[in-house]
């Protein structure tokens, strides 16, 4: 990024520290966090290390006077997530999570499809994000994939299901689920199914957004990402005995151009904005701690052989806990 410098390079493992330093040569490089919150020439740090490490780190960024953008999940737990948020706000920092779907281009026309009310009433959204591997063995892929579509659809609907269920199996890797189906069900009675998937034959990232006067897919890294079809059934009063109750419409289909800037660009640019004062409001911390209460009630739901939990059952009235 032309505005902004890169003052120091840190992480555990000397050999990633190398190679990062080959691209960065005039900035410092440590081994330990400590030396970049002692920096005082540092106004904000990006975290991307595993979850389990990011209540600690953050913590302590924030509480040395850094701005923060920590990778997604922005903790391990909703109650580590609800702390660090209300720690941004008693230091004054910015704290943003790299929900990185939000910055997509595609996503964000369909947010404006939904809000301009062209599709209709929503039936139901599905969606598919598999692959073959990466594998992770610190987190299921439900906390490592679901954080994706938990953050789209709470972005899109703006608001979070009434309650989980799923069905999953740690097939590869006891106790790590590799793959995971999901429901989640609205208060308007709105289904959103969810394949996550490290285990599947090849790669796909497509959601199909079904409502009462058009439906719509994105399909990310498609030369069309977003297409809107004319289609629906409608059902019609017969004017004559027999007469078939149903029509099928089958109208054009509509792929708007999509801009094509890189999301991570995008969301660098407003955390670096954030802390220069430029950028007002950053809506993502609300949907951060959302996105974990989401893959808490879906693991909740597997352990529990696909019982429907209901989202409002985690992170709710959590306290501070023994790391802060
Ligand atoms: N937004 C996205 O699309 C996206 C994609 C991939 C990963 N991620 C997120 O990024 C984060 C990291 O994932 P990854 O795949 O890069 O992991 P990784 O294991 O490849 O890299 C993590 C790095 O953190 C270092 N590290 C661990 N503890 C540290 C500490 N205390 N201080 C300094 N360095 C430390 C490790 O040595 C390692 O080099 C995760 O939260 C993951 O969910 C987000």
């Amino acid at each position: 990024m032309p505005d902004v410098d890169v003052g120091r390079i840190c992480d555990i493992d000397p050999a990633r520290v190398a190679h990062y330093q080959r691209r960065y040569p005039a900035a410092a490089s440590s081994n330990e966090f400590e030396a970049v919150l002692a920096d005082e020439s540092i106004d904000g740090v990006v975290i991307a290390t595993p979850v389990f490490t990011h209540a600690s780190l953050v913590s302590s960024a924030l509480r040395a006077g850094k701005h923060v953008f920590v990778e997604k999940p922005l903790a391990a737990s909703s109650g580590e997530a609800r702390i660090l948020v209300q720690l941004a706000g008693e230091h004054d920092r910015v704290l943003m999570c790299g929900h990185t779907f939000l910055y997509s281009p595609p996503v964000r026309a369909i947010k404006r499809i939904l809000e301009a009310g062209e599709l209709g009433e929503l039936h139901y959204i599905s969606s598919s994000r598999v692959n073959l591997g990466p594998y992770r063995s610190d987190v299921s892929v439900v906390f490592d994939l679901g954080p994706h579509d938990f953050s789209i659809l709470r972005y899109w609907l703006d608001s979070l299901p009434h309650n989980v269920s799923a069905m999953g199996r740690d097939v590869i890797s006891t106790g790590v689920a590799d793959f995971a189906f999901v429901n989640a069900i609205f208060e308007d009675g709105l289904v959103a199914n969810m394949e996550l998937s490290w285990l599947a034959p090849s790669k796909l990232r497509r959601t199909v957004l079904v409502g009462s006067e058009k439906m719509a897919v994105y399909e990310d890294n498609s030369p069309e990402p977003v297409r809107i079809y004319d289609s629906g059934i409608e059902y019609r009063d017969p004017e004559t005995y027999g007469e078939y109750h149903l029509a099928y419409r089958t109208g054009d289909i509509v792929s708007p151009r999509v801009d094509t800037s890189e999301p991570i660009a995008l969301e660098l640019k407003d955390f670096a904005g954030a802390i220069r004062g430029e950028v007002d409001e950053l809506p993502n911390s609300r949907i951060a701690v959302d996105v974990i209460r989401m893959v808490e009630a879906t693991e909740a739901s597997m352990a529990d052989g696909g019982r429907a939990v209901p989202v409002a059952a985690h992170g709710a009235g959590l306290e501070r806990e023994a790391w802060s």
